[in-house]
């Protein structure tokens, strides 16, 4: 999608896993260990489990490895180790528990070679009996070490250079991989390796870096190569060469990314997930920037100008997604049935894959994705895309496999988001559906007065948005009164039925309390039985065509002693009289409503969990970019 050229590589029907992959090449040797430490809690959010580094020394390659947080490998590393080549590694566990002997980095026998991998070997358990019967002896339970034995076989039998060795392995490799590899009689070189998984270079002066992705090389450099599938690269002191398994040399410039290094700080805020909250206004702003042609109450996306004729043509989109992206797509879904003229429907990733859709030339697929690289949505994609089935992307990372997959697209813009929970990107690809959705309905029958009152409440949502943002305190409050609960259900109708599963999601995610999103309709189909004082229910009840309907759920609970807060329209005096808690927001347009009513819930889940106790930013279980099946 956008500038982005066509991805190359072969689909691949498989899973690979999360991790962070940090590492750098440096001219001179410096202090290695809080250059690899600052880079991996930049990439902590890609999972925590366990870490390690690896680095050259003059001495041979120093190793520390350590299951649980980034900080319990910092407290056993010697600060002052200098190298001129060194890599780590943040792990979400697929094979083999999360322990000290699973962490990465893995070594050869010989303690010379050092990888640090992110992906999954699948035909590790042949290459592991063929390596044990050349007597290599392997220390962990991973995919991982067979590549480290592989590499030095390789060197062991053949006589082969280190270069070559790797390429040999990458050759025999069946799986996903991104790998940071380094050599002991090598010091000041890395090779590195893509297959599915992402890993880009970062263009310093004096040092080179390499990372799984931009955020934790934009504090060194903006300026980065990014590695395709099926490409390896080697870094040195001096320069870096790309080259395809055949060996084939590959030219590619750097490319400039636009985040500020400030994106990935915390600046005052206490976490990402707040910090990314009060960002909201900032993403919508940064989504419609430069796209609405208010007068003509149209919008302008670049990104889809190339297949602008083919949208004409298209009468059924398919849109896709996993989690919070999806619950942004099911709010799409409603917005393009009702506004853009054509029938849509939302089919979650991990389930489109095994259904029997019968497709045609008219019918189009968009995948939505924060990172771009989650698993589901990618193979969905790319199984729609075999079918020829014109294929779009709402994706936040640029360069990511999502954008480069997809033939055209929208770009959120909203900066790279660092908590686990998903909060400024559903808000960002909230406002990109509209705007797609003013895309495809001024194609359509969408009148031009109609289209201008869309692009005109867009203009105006990031001041109502700040309004809400006011209103932390009282949220928070509200939270405080109702965080030893253990039980919630959220309750919505229309388009804000999607927000209340949105808001049980993000409940779920960080405070680990059970919560339940619902129709609110569906409520006295069975949620009802549930109900009581000790089972509070949060209801979206903006004052759209919904809002009658909602107010009798709202009495049914009352009826049954249930305690219900209410996310309501400023105004509206007469909900305060139902309900225990009320929060307001600003009054938009129902298309709309969701950006605004979605705040407080964001902000309720990040004070719940806060009041719990929790380590908001990163939950237990989860990772932030899912990149497993
Ligand atoms: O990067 P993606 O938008 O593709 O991620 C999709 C989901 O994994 C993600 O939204 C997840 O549900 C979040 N943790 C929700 O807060």
């Amino acid at each position: 999608m956008l500038s982005i050229k066509a991805h190359k590589s072969a689909f691949i029907d498989i899973i690979n896993s999360m991790c962070g992959i940090f590492g750098f090449v440096s001219k001179n040797n410096i202090k290695a260990v809080p250059i690899i430490l600052d880079g991996l809690k930049r990439l902590e959010y890609r999972g925590y489990d366990s870490a390690g580094i690896a680095a050259t020394t003059v001495r041979g390659v120093f190793s520390r490895k350590k299951s649980g947080r980034i900080l319990e490998l910092e407290k056993i590393l010697n600060k002052n180790v200098e190298s001129s080549s060194a890599i780590g590694h943040t792990r979400w566990a697929t094979h083999g528990a999360p322990t000290d002997k699973n962490s990465h980095p893995h070594s050869s026998c010989d303690k010379k070679i050092y990888l640090a991998h992110n992906g999954i070997i699948e035909n590790f358990r042949d290459l592991k009996d063929k390596l044990i019967r050349n007597n290599h002896k392997f220390s962990s339970d991973t995919d991982t070490e067979v590549v480290a034995h592989l590499v030095e076989d390789f060197m062991n039998d053949k006589a082969t250079s280190f270069e070559e060795a790797v390429r040999l392995s990458l050759k025999s490799i069946v799986g996903t991989y991104a790998f940071t590899i380094i050599y002991a009689d090598h010091p000041g070189k890395i090779i590195v390796a893509r297959n599915s998984s992402p890993l880009l270079i970062g263009l310093g002066d004096e040092i080179k870096f390499v990372a799984s992705d931009a955020s934790a090389i934009l504090p060194h450099t903006r300026n980065v190569v990014y590695l395709e599938d099926g490409e390896f690269a080697i870094l040195t002191k001096n320069d870096f060469r790309i080259a395809n398994l055949d060996r084939k040399a590959i030219e590619r410039s750097h490319e400039k990314i636009e985040w500020s290094p400030d994106a990935v700080k915390k600046n005052n805020f206490p976490h990402f997930m707040l910090k990314e909250i009060y960002e909201e206004p900032e993403a919508v702003e940064n989504a419609i920037r430069g796209r609405l042609v208010i007068r003509d109450g149209l919008a302008k996306l670049g990104g889809l100008e190339t297949v602008e004729k083919d949208l004409r043509n298209i009468n059924r989109l398919i849109i896709t997604a996993c989690g919070t992206a999806y619950l942004a797509g099911q709010i799409g879904e409603y917005m393009i049935e009702e506004s853009g003229g054509i029938s849509a429907e939302i089919e979650y990733a991990s389930e489109l894959r095994y259904k029997k859709n019968s497709l045609n030339a008219k019918t189009a697929l968009l995948a939505i994705s924060q990172s771009g690289e989650t698993a589901d949505t990618l193979g969905a994609l790319k199984e729609i895309k075999r079918k020829g089935i014109l294929t779009l992307g709402v994706v936040n990372v640029i360069g990511s496999s999502i954008a480069r997959e997809t033939q055209a697209g929208v770009y959120n813009h909203a900066g790279p988001e660092i908590g686990v929970a998903s909060t400024k990107a559903f808000v960002s690809q909230l406002t990109v559906m509209a705007l797609i959705t003013l895309f495809l309905g001024r194609q359509r029958g969408m009148s031009l007065i109609a289209g201008r009152k869309i692009a005109e409440e867009l203009q105006a949502l990031p001041e109502k948005m700040k309004k809400v943002l006011t209103r932390a305190g009282d949220i928070k409050k509200i939270a405080k009164r109702y965080h030893k609960f253990n039980n919630f259900l959220f309750l919505g109708r229309k388009y804000n039925y999607p927000v209340a599963l949105e808001g049980a999601l993000k409940l779920k995610e960080i405070s680990y309390i059970h919560a339940e999103g619902y129709g609110a309709g569906e409520m006295k189909h069975g949620p009802i039985a549930m109900i009581s004082k000790d089972f509070p229910s949060i209801f979206i009840a903006p004052s759209d065509s919904m809002y009658e309907k909602t107010v009798n759920n709202i009495q049914e609970i009352k009826a049954r002693n249930g305690p219900v807060i209410a996310v309501a329209t400023e105004g509206n005096k007469e909900i305060s009289k139902l309900v225990d808690d009320v929060i307001y927001i600003p009054k938009t347009i129902e298309m709309l409503t969701p950006i605004l009513s979605v705040m407080p819930l964001h902000l309720f889940a990040y004070y719940v969990g806060v009041f719990r106790g929790h380590d908001v930013d990163k939950p237990r279980n989860l990772a932030k970019s899912v990149t497993v099946e």
